[in-house]
């Protein structure tokens, strides 16, 4: 490997001109050689204001640079997969947006890929990173709240539709809020309660406001006529440890709060709930609360890519290991593939290779 981590970024959209660069710039070790955009316009912008030497407009031609160790996915979702199974055909390690892929098959497509190329393959889930994140963790692991028989996920929003196409044509997002926010506090609860396995899942997705003209979007204003995925999902889930959980996600209904991204699990000794930080048990009679206070962390997409750096250089395991990308990636798909037979309960498999 070289003496510095060489990096190739894939998409130069908003993600990848906010977030992740500045957290590549964060990483002492590691630089940013390559850009890739469909929109040569785009990579070339972003190359320029971040004096990045290589630029291309075709992914399969940026992963054939010989220097690159590792790509940094932020394309639409839909082209996640195909641009880690280029990646990993060049032996690269890759780190891409969420949702990996919004099916099953093709997350088990690109572990299969890593493992041929023994490279890793981590999933930019940035809120396990962050201060109230870890610090939730942590709790829990050294204040048992016992076995979790449910939880509530939410991932709910009064006005914030995202407008660009990646989101909303479903041909490049393969989903709405389900899919885009709703993997968010999914992941986050999943990981909290130690990835337990899902068994059945049921659920609706509907579009209830974003063929109208009711609600004020405050990121402007979305092409209707391209608009094609739900703007409301709801799921149920049952584990095979027997534990339950609910799942909302929206861009758009009629709520107080702008955004409620948020997670409770329910266990039988104690609950918690994040981002809140709050623990509720009761012993003996008597109800007791505790606040969880938040590590200090500045950015959780920093944090993310130093963790995905570190295990590049220190050849760790993947800091958001496959196999519970691809349980959370099934209840999301689960809700679909429910939805689309009229909300009847389906059948997971996981077990079984499905
Ligand atoms: N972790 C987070 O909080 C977070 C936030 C926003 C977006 N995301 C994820 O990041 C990804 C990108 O989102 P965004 O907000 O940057 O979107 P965006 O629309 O701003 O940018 C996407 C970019 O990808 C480019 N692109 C499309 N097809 C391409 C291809 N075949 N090859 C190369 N480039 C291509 C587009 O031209 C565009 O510049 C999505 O998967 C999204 O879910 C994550």
């Amino acid at each position: 490997m070289a003496q510095k981590l060489k990096i190739g970024i894939i998409g130069a959209g908003g993600i990848a001109r906010g977030p992740h660069i500045n957290g590549w710039k964060q990483v002492a070790d590691a630089e940013v050689v390559a850009v890739c955009d469909i929109s040569k316009g785009a990579a070339e912008s972003m190359a320029r204001e971040h004096g990045i030497p290589n630029v291309f407009t075709d992914f399969r031609e940026l992963v054939k640079l010989t220097e690159i160790d590792a790509v940094d996915i932020c394309t639409p979702n839909r082209v996640h997969t195909p641009a880690v199974l280029a990646a990993f055909a060049r032996r690269k390690h890759v780190l891409c947006e969420k949702p990996l892929a919004v099916t099953v098959r093709e997350v088990k497509q690109m572990q299969a890929a890593a493992a041929r190329a023994r490279k890793l393959l981590m999933t930019a889930q940035h809120q396990r990173f962050s201060g109230i994140s870890t610090a939730v963790k942590q709790f829990i692991a050294t204040h048992p709240i016992g076995e979790v028989y449910h939880a509530r996920v939410h991932a709910v929003r009064r006005n914030l539709l995202p407008t660009n196409p990646g989101f909303i044509d479903p041909a490049l997002s393969g989903g709405g809020p389900c899919m885009d926010i709703g993997v968010h506090a999914l992941d986050l609860a999943m990981w909290l309660m130690d990835s337990p396995m899902p068994v059945r899942v049921s659920g609706r997705m509907m579009t209830n406001f974003a063929m109208g003209h009711d609600i004020p979007g405050a990121w402007g204003d979305w092409d209707r006529k391209l608009f094609g995925v739900e703007d409301f999902a709801s799921g149920f889930v049952h584990f095979e440890n027997g534990a339950t959980m609910v799942l909302e996600a929206s861009w758009l209904q009629h709520q107080q709060e702008k955004e409620d991204m948020s997670c409770r699990l329910f266990g039988r000794k104690g609950g918690v709930s994040w981002p809140a930080g709050h623990y509720s048990s009761a012993a003996n009679g008597a109800l007791f609360d505790a606040a969880i206070q938040a590590h200090h962390v500045q950015s959780a997409h920093a944090e993310e890519i130093k963790a995905f750096a570190h295990a590049v250089r220190t050849g760790g395991p993947s800091p958001v290991p496959v196999d519970q990308t691809i349980k959370v990636i099934a209840i999301l798909e689960g809700i679909m593939r429910s939805s689309e037979r009229g909300g009847r309960e389906v059948a997971l498999n996981l077990r079984n290779g499905k």
